[in-house]
């Protein structure tokens, strides 16, 4: 495989939430043989790497993010060896690999979290978590008042009355960083993958790790004892030298929702991490200025620390962004509120998704693409309550619809459900309407979004790399020049706009002399 200095500066990652991927063996749930049999569609697509989700032995309480062993495959997905070959048959294609590691959490399936409620208070096994004892006369009441993520408290009791952290569901146990073991214990866990040829991480919750031991009570919405703590950069600045020892050029990159963008760009300083999703562009509303603020407040925080930005606008936690952008209104995303309840202008919103990819493959740096964003899927927002697997769902007592909207399974071939995603079913239900989506039909039609993303990953690796230089087409209009010889324009506003001089190189929608409403255009000029 090619060894191109610095590919992942402006490397297309492709997404496989592995469980909703493509199904090999029929038994409705998504797995590595389904993956290997598809690696040519995401060939065709014309993608750099792909990021798995967690395929690690798990309980699935949070569809894999509950690691019971960080050294194996999850046997619904395959087996160690598979994995091995599946590796190899990317690297055959020029794909690279990237998989998830959880750092911040075990599932309480972990050997680890059973032997400390075997070991009891005061244990060293209880010491690779945070045990305490309870407030109140009796112990009743949890250490602190930290919430969790997914709803609820974020302590829950043992038997023995003493209480443990987990920031997310109770069946994921937050490690104690500050433990040495933990450090030895993951640093031990990069080297067997890149022992096996994966090409980096994705680091789950890679803000979380190391919390103030005091562990003090927090007021509503803070978060300082538990993300974004100094003694992070500790980590991955060990974890980075573990990374360089190995040949090729491997990865690390950080999943981080932190609301200042020059804190967040100190973890992509040239000794810690490579890269880091941008969270601010994927939540940012469908608004002109408001693109252009976060664009260059990313590329600004990107310059100071030399590292390239990473767009994303969508993944396996959010409401998928055909959905989102066709709500009216200044409706950006948030995890507190996922507005369900709002009608969607699905035509709307997927022509603003046609937009928005053209916006994210021209700028400057890498970008994500999560599954199913290339064939327009939107957001499954009927799905049955008794089939809802999220545990955001359950822990918000119904109030929160959870994520599984965005982890129905893909459809890729056929008139009727599943939709070639395999021989067994799905195990969520698809809508009806897929039948248009599916990657056979849209691969014959020109003007499907997977004809778009293919014409778009094809032609962005011949643009010309430099720094954007704003243009001012009026007012809603987002344009900028990159090099001497390319154009970007997008028309947010609500008329028709003079199509900027050029030869049109690609569009996501029709254009002539003007640049319609929601449309973006890529031009040589
Ligand atoms: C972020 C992951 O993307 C999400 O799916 C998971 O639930 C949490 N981290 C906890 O691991």
């Amino acid at each position: 495989m090619t060894d191109n200095t610095g590919w992942w500066r402006s490397a297309a990652i492709y997404q496989i939430y592995i469980r909703s991927f493509a199904d090999g063996n029929g038994d409705g749930v998504g797995d590595l043989a389904g993956v290997r049999a598809r690696l040519d569609h995401l060939a065709d697509l014309g993608i750099d790497a792909i990021w798995f989700t967690p395929w690690y032995p798990s309980p699935m309480d949070d569809g894999g993010y509950d690691v019971a062993d960080f050294r194996d495959i999850e046997p619904l997905f395959g087996t160690l060896a598979e994995a091995e070959q599946l590796i190899a048959e990317a690297h055959a294609r020029d794909i690279r690999v990237i998989i998830d590691i959880v750092p911040n959490h075990a599932s309480d399936e972990h050997r680890w979290f059973q032997a400390a409620l075997a070991a009891g208070p005061g244990s060293p096994e209880r010491q690779r978590f945070w045990f305490r004892p309870g407030r109140g006369p009796d112990g009743s009441e949890p250490p602190n008042n930290w919430k969790s993520r997914f709803g609820g408290s974020a302590w829950t009791r043992v038997p023995d009355g003493e209480w443990y952290l987990h920031l997310y569901s109770s069946r994921q146990p937050d490690f104690n960083w500050d433990n040495p073991e933990i450090r030895t214990e993951f640093e031990d866990v990069l080297r067997f993958w890149f022992d096996r040829g994966v090409d980096g991480f994705r680091i789950d919750v890679a803000d979380g790790l190391v919390k103030d031991p005091a562990l003090p009570d927090v007021a509503d919405g803070d978060e300082t004892p538990f993300s974004d703590q100094e003694g992070l950069h500790e980590i991955y600045r060990t974890w980075r030298k573990i990374v360089d020892s190995y040949p090729g050029e491997r990865v690390l990159v950080g999943e981080m929702w932190l609301a200042d963008m020059s804190r967040a760009a100190r973890y992509l300083r040239r000794d810690e991490l490579h890269s880091a999703f941008n969270f601010d562009f994927l939540v940012c509303p469908w608004d002109a200025a408001r693109f252009r603020d976060v664009i260059d407040r990313t590329l600004r925080a990107h310059d100071e620390v030399g590292a390239p930005a990473a767009w994303v606008l969508s993944n396996h936690d959010v409401t998928r962004h055909v959905t989102r952008y066709g709500r009216e209104g200044d409706t950006g995303f948030s995890f507190a509120n996922r507005l369900h309840e709002l009608p969607v202008d699905r035509a709307l919103g997927t022509r603003r998704a046609r937009a928005a990819a053209l916006l994210t493959l021209a700028l400057p740096g890498g970008l994500y693409v999560y599954q199913g964003e290339e064939l327009g899927l939107w957001e499954v927002l009927d799905i049955a309550d008794e089939l809802r697997q999220d545990p955001v769902w359950a822990r918000t007592g119904g109030k929160d619809p959870g994520r599984d909207g965005c982890r129905v399974p893909i459809p890729w071939s056929g008139d009727e459900p599943p939709f070639g995603f395999g021989s067994g079913g799905a195990w969520l239900p698809q809508p009806e309407e897929w039948k248009a989506y599916t990657a056979a039909a849209e691969a014959a039609d020109p003007d499907s979004m997977l004809s778009l993303y293919r014409a778009g990953l094809r032609l962005r690796r011949d643009l010309p790399a430099g720094s954007l230089e704003w243009l001012s087409l009026g007012e809603g209009v987002l344009a900028f020049r990159i090099g001497t010889e390319f154009t970007f324009a997008l028309n947010f506003s609500a008329s028709p706009v003079p199509l900027p001089a050029g030869e049109v190189l690609l569009a996501s929608g029709p254009v002539g002399t003007e640049l319609p409403t929601d449309t973006a255009v890529w031009l040589k000029s």
